[in-house]
């Protein structure tokens, strides 16, 4: 059969970007900014993204457009067995992530819900806390999983591409309506302020690199073979260079976007004092405690951007779940022969199963985002750099195609491949470690 391929390179840029763009982008960078460092730690983002993010991110790129198949399949025809068993390691990841991420996206789709049918009373706090867990969390959790099956059952081009493009710049517009809406709020600086306050001495903190490699992953899907799978329905025509930039600008852009929506929303509310009770980098606290409790507050208008609020975070959490479950879905496609409708079914009831675990407990949750959100995709990521910059075969062929004769460029992202990245993944799995171990 003839392999999908998305109908065009806009719609492979907005999947990617949907796929990048999520849960991680809406809570966990600006709830990390403004716990760690505020502008300091924007700073070492960015580096981050820059030094290591957007080569690893190229290389992902590389690997599928140029085997045309789904991590297992791909990497083993780069690299023979090993590969195929990093590529198992993916799919594991995909699955890990999958359940947990989906139980969070349901309370986000709960949220939703409960906006439009009027909002909250009562105190907020405890809301979240009997919703969080239990029957009722792991139904939710089901329900986002089966909206997620029915998009990836669709396919390519008609179910996953056609989504994206909708959801993608519908996230974007929403996101910056309310940028700009909150800019007028009173006491809206107060809110930059506790997002950016610079504190320039986490440049020096290992910790902080450490983290912010972990975010770097985590938000562009780096390390699991997400945009592998989707650079696999690439034309061997399509060029990669740009596309990998434009991925890796909007990912960072909709994270920052969203601080700048969050936080003057919350402290022109006086809520300030709520988020620090909770710890800013508890996501809970912001995005399912503070921010309704101030929807509260506004009334007509809180009724409005609650709706559109959690409609946005429910539009970017699917389009990551989407793309979590292609990784496996074209991995039993491509390596075992299942038909899409068969390996779409079997994955969505696993992975449901799975996530009953996370719905039922939150130190569960928490755990499996430690192993596989954190640990395995920082392992991925530095088991990529070792085979795209010692082990593949000329890498650097589809760049040059792109690139032309901008030799530097070609040639400065193999270095980084084979030198900087190897170094700073592997110490920050290292450091990684090293945490576990300490306790
Ligand atoms: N990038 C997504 C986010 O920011 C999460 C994700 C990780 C999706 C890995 C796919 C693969 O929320």
């Amino acid at each position: 059969m003839q392999r999908e391929t998305w109908s065009s390179g806009a719609g492979f840029v907005l999947a990617a970007v949907g796929s990048a763009v999520g849960l991680g982008n809406m809570w966990r960078f600006s709830a990390t900014a403004a716990s760690t460092g505020g502008a300091g730690f924007v700073a070492v983002y960015v580096f981050m993204v820059l030094l290591i993010g957007l080569p690893l991110l190229l290389g992902e790129l590389i690997l599928g457009r140029r085997f045309q198949s789904s991590p297992v399949a791909a990497l083993t025809r780069a690299v023979g067995r090993p590969g195929a068993a990093l590529g198992w390691f993916f799919v594991l990841t995909a699955f890990v992530i999958l359940a947990f991420y989906s139980v969070i996206a349901g309370w986000t789709f709960r949220y939703g819900l409960e906006s439009i049918a009027g909002g909250w009373e009562g105190d907020l706090t405890e809301h979240f806390l009997a919703i969080a867990t239990g029957p009722a969390a792991v139904l939710y959790h089901l329900l986002f999983m089966a909206l997620t099956m029915m998009v990836v059952l669709w396919g390519i081009k008609g179910g996953i591409e056609k989504f994206a493009s909708l959801a993608t710049p519908v996230l974007f517009l929403i996101l910056v309506g309310l940028g700009i809406w909150a800019a007028f709020l009173r006491g809206a600086s107060e809110g930059y302020a506790f997002y950016l306050a610079p504190d320039l001495s986490v440049l020096a903190d290992p910790a902080v690199w450490g983290a912010a490699a972990g975010q770097t992953y985590f938000s562009m899907s780096i390390g699991m073979g997400a945009l592998l799978t989707y650079a696999s329905y690439l034309r061997s025509s399509d060029k990669l260079a740009t596309e990998a930039a434009v991925i890796s600008v909007s990912d960072f852009a909709v994270a920052f976007m969203a601080g700048l929506v969050i936080f003057p929303i919350v402290f022109s509310l006086g809520m300030g004092d709520t988020i620090a009770a909770f710890g800013a980098d508890e996501a809970e606290g912001v995005l399912f405690i503070a921010l309704p409790a101030a929807f509260e507050q506004l009334g007509g208008t809180g009724y409005f951007v609650g709706v559109v609020f959690f409609l946005a975070l429910i539009l970017a959490a699917l389009t990551s779940t989407i793309s979590l479950m292609e990784v496996i879905v074209s991995t039993l496609i491509d390596s075992l022969s299942v038909s899409r409708r068969r390996a779409t079914i079997g994955v969505g009831v696993c992975a449901g199963l799975i996530g009953v675990l996370p719905g039922m407990s939150l130190p569960a949750l928490s755990m499996m985002n430690r192993f596989a959100g954190e640990f395995f995709l920082g392992f991925g990521a530095f088991a990529i750099t070792l085979l795209v910059g010692w082990f593949m075969d000329d890498p650097r062929r589809e760049l040059r195609a792109a690139l032309g004769d901008r030799a530097l460029m070609v040639n400065g992202w193999y270095f980084v491949m084979r030198w900087i990245a190897p170094l700073i993944t592997g110490f920050v799995v290292v450091n990684m470690l090293q945490q576990y171990f300490a306790g």
